[in-house]
């Protein structure tokens, strides 16, 4: 089968599409068939290995794992004798650690895969689940109910624009930052106040926040801290400036005061199939920037690394467009 190959770490142009052996799917296993997959920040993270330490996990010397990919949408063609979840022909979504830009992928039924919702395409379905589960485990503790206040601060990335419509989804008041070309799509996307970043500073206006969350690791608990009300919480994306954000998430943990929680993602079944179901509800929606075929992953992940995506970037293998109600799952 083709699939994106990488032997060293490097820019984006170590990755290379080559002709690898068709994986075989395990007993708790399902084979895929992609149809659409993207290229993410953690995939450039893995690529690149950097942080240096993400090596512990992908190998010291060389990349242990040579297909890279996590997002996947596309048909089952292969069931393990152990799986009773999906069968062949079903379509289904989800997010893994890596491998999924391939045209085939192995995936254990247990993990964050489901079926794909019909009225989405493949395309779409391939861009929705790594925003969402992040935003989620960042969000989690947040406590995003009716009366709570949101600022999501770089709401047009695939983290932001996922978080912007979970918490609107929760019921929470939401004002997304993006700059101003992205202004209506946030809007659009629930958000009840948008800052556009480029002619207004959020923290010099006066307005305070129960919970600001910088999903694309851009700004800090001290600019933000006088913009947080009393026990507010500040949560992070990334590490910081001299990875101080662990440390500091530990020093606030004491005490009342304002806090400074770091979002470690986590990839979880029940969030692809809350998921669905918002999906379903047409209460989420996926957000595409650009689409590449496959041959093009080295010009796909060049962009994805000027951090100026908007949303998502795909790349497709094959048929895409929506299903007739019913069709699939
Ligand atoms: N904690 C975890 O487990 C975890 C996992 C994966 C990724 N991450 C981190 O999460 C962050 C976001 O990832 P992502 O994939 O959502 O990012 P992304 O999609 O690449 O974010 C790009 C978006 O951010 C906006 N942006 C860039 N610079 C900005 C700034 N200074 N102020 C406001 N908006 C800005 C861009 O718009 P404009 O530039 O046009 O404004 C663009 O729309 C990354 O830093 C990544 O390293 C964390």
């Amino acid at each position: 089968m083709r699939a994106v190959v990488h032997d060293t770490y490097g820019p984006p142009e170590v990755l290379r599409l080559d002709e690898v052996e068709r994986p075989t799917p395990a007993d708790d296993e399902v084979l895929v068939r992609v149809h659409a997959t993207t290229v993410n920040r953690t995939d450039c993270g893995w690529r690149s290995a950097s942080p240096f330490f993400v090596r512990y996990f992908t190998g010291v010397r060389r990349p242990k794992q040579r297909i890279l990919g996590m997002e996947l949408s596309g048909e089952v063609v292969e069931t393990g004798v152990a799986v009773s979840e999906f069968a062949v022909g079903d379509h289904v979504f989800g997010v893994k650690g890596f491998g999924a830009n391939a045209e085939f992928t192995r995936i254990r039924q247990s993990s964050p895969i489901a079926h794909k919702p019909a009225a989405l395409s493949f395309e779409e379905a391939a861009a929705v689940c790594d925003g969402v589960c992040l935003a989620l485990s960042c969000l989690k503790g947040a406590d995003l109910r009716e009366g709570r206040t949101l600022l999501v601060y770089g709401a047009s990335g695939s983290i932001g624009t996922a978080a912007v419509q979970l918490a609107k989804h929760f019921g929470a008041h939401v004002t997304a930052v993006c700059n101003t070309k992205n202004v209506e799509l946030v809007r659009s996307l629930g958000a009840d106040e948008v800052v556009d970043y480029e002619h207004e500073d959020f923290t010099k206006n006066g307005e305070t926040y129960d919970v600001i969350f910088d999903a694309v690791g851009k700004h800090s608990f001290r600019r933000c801290r006088h913009s947080l009300a009393p026990g507010g919480r500040f949560i992070e994306t990334d590490l910081g400036f001299m990875w101080h954000a662990p440390l500091l998430a530990l020093l606030t943990k004491i005490g009342g005061g304002k806090k400074l929680t770091l979002g470690v993602g986590r990839y979880r079944k029940d969030d692809v199939l809350l998921l669905k179901r918002l999906i379903e509800a047409g209460e989420y929606r996926a957000v595409i920037d650009r689409t590449y075929p496959l041959e093009d992953v080295v010009e796909a992940t060049r962009y994805v690394e000027t951090g100026q995506k908007t949303g998502n970037v795909v790349l497709t293998l094959g048929v895409n467009g929506r299903e007739s109600p019913g069709d699939g799952a």
